[in-house]
């Protein structure tokens, strides 16, 4: 599939932006390394580490503490971080929390919203697409509260089935929670229509972004998420660093999370008051460098502009999905190539299991990971313990894709003798 007319090229060619990679230069097993675990973890460009490296040089210091220079220089970075994913985000900076992870952020509203807001009887809906990021919290809080944990079906080629995304609605859910891009099945789901189906049934929504973060444009407000949670390392950000969004009055209405320094107003033996909003639900310091590190992936990512690096992710989807469409004994997951098909390519090779399939690929300097991707869940839905995953980024090429197709031909005849 081509690229629309409409859809923008990216300002640069591949060949200078991989080039502001400094990892893609090196070799795995005397080959050009070619990464495609970036569902897993994204490289980082220059931009990022150039940020964290002045920051840690420059102007290191604790936040929101002294009122000493470096103390403000360091506080005024980290707010300005926190500004920079609001805007991205299309939100208000006291609806974004910095936490450690997309699991922290996922973890965080269980703990605080859905711990004080679940009943017995209640029930939380999940999709059978997600990642354990997505189930485990919403399983233990269900379980803490007396409340049923509840899966809409997928259909067979990897899209949320939205009959029975509707009917399972109608039995009145208190929390709907949904992956916005599958990890395993690329699928891009139309959260801002489950979102609107949810509302409309009165249920609190909360969307996992974390494979979203790295190519769409996202605007909290038309995607009508009460909660969003993004992680920044998959994004070409560092690890360590994530982000929730919350609607303010969900936020303003919610208990901290975690306890500590930073979070209160007032500490009486007694009695404590919490601080406003965003500081409530940042106890204790904050990774400062990582934030001003996903900052700054997010600017390199709105310079290339997120249309144009989902449109070259979509075309290098395409030409993927085709080229592993021609392996013989190859099943591959997920719907069929098209905009709401992102690039992470799941399949199985028939009579060869995936981690010797991810093996044989690495003696070609290929990285494609092998695994239940933390959807066991999904596993059970698709039939198959683990599957392949080779997973695109903007500084992926057609040559990376053909020396992944040339890997697994190596797996065939190393199987078929
Ligand atoms: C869809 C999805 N959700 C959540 C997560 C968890 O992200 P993190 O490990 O950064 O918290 C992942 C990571 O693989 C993911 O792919």
């Amino acid at each position: 599939m081509e690229p629309t007319a409409a859809a923008p090229a990216l300002p640069r060619s591949l060949e200078q932006i991989r080039a502001e990679f400094p990892i893609l230069g090196r070799e795995v097993r005397g080959r050009p390394l070619a990464y495609l675990d970036n569902g897993a973890t994204s490289q980082k460009p220059l931009a990022v580490i150039e940020a964290m490296d002045a920051f840690y040089r420059e102007r290191n210091a604790n936040v929101h503490r002294g009122v000493h220079t470096l103390s403000e220089e360091a506080t005024a970075d980290y707010e300005n971080a926190r500004a920079t994913v609001a805007a991205h985000i299309g939100a208000d900076r006291r609806e974004l929390i910095f936490v450690r992870n997309a699991t922290e952020a996922l973890n965080l509203v269980a703990y605080s919203w859905a711990r004080h807001n679940l009943s017995e009887g209640d029930s939380v809906l999940v999709t059978e697409m997600e990642h354990h990021s997505n189930i485990v919290p919403w399983h233990l809080i269900a379980r803490e509260r007396g409340a049923e944990l509840e899966w809409a079906p997928i259909t067979d080629d990897g899209r949320l089935e939205m009959e029975a995304f509707a009917a399972a609605l109608e039995r009145g859910p208190k929390l709907v929670a949904l992956a916005h891009v599958s990890n395993v099945l690329g699928t891009v789901n139309p959260v801002a229509e489950a979102a609107r189906l949810a509302h409309e049934a009165g249920a609190v929504v909360v969307i996992d972004g974390a494979q979203a973060a790295p190519k769409l444009e996202l605007d909290m407000a038309s995607l009508g998420a009460d909660f969003y949670a993004l992680t920044a390392h998959k994004a070409y950000g560092p690890t360590g660093c994530g982000v929730l969004f919350g609607r303010r009055e969900l936020l303003e209405a919610m208990p901290p999370f975690n306890g500590g320094g930073s979070m209160i107003r007032k500490v009486g033996r007694e009695e404590i008051t919490w601080a406003a909003l965003p500081a409530k639900f940042e106890a204790g310091t904050p990774a400062i460098a990582e934030a001003i590190g996903f900052a700054a992936a997010l600017r390199w990512l709105d310079e290339l502009g997120l249309e144009a690096v989902h449109a070259a992710e979509l075309e290098l989807s395409a030409y993927a999905l085709g080229r592993l469409g021609e392996v013989p004994g190859l099943r591959l997951f997920g719907p069929p190539a098209g905009p709401d098909r992102g690039g992470i390519l799941s399949f199985e090779l028939e009579g060869v299991h995936p981690h010797d399939v991810s093996e044989i690929l690495d003696r070609h300097g290929v990285a494609a990971r092998a695994g239940h991707h933390c959807a066991q869940p999904l596993m059970e839905r698709l039939g198959v313990p683990a599957t392949t995953r080779a997973s695109l980024a903007v500084y992926n090429t057609r040559e990376e894709v053909d020396r992944l197709i040339e890997g697994l031909a190596d797996v065939r005849t190393i199987f078929d003798g």
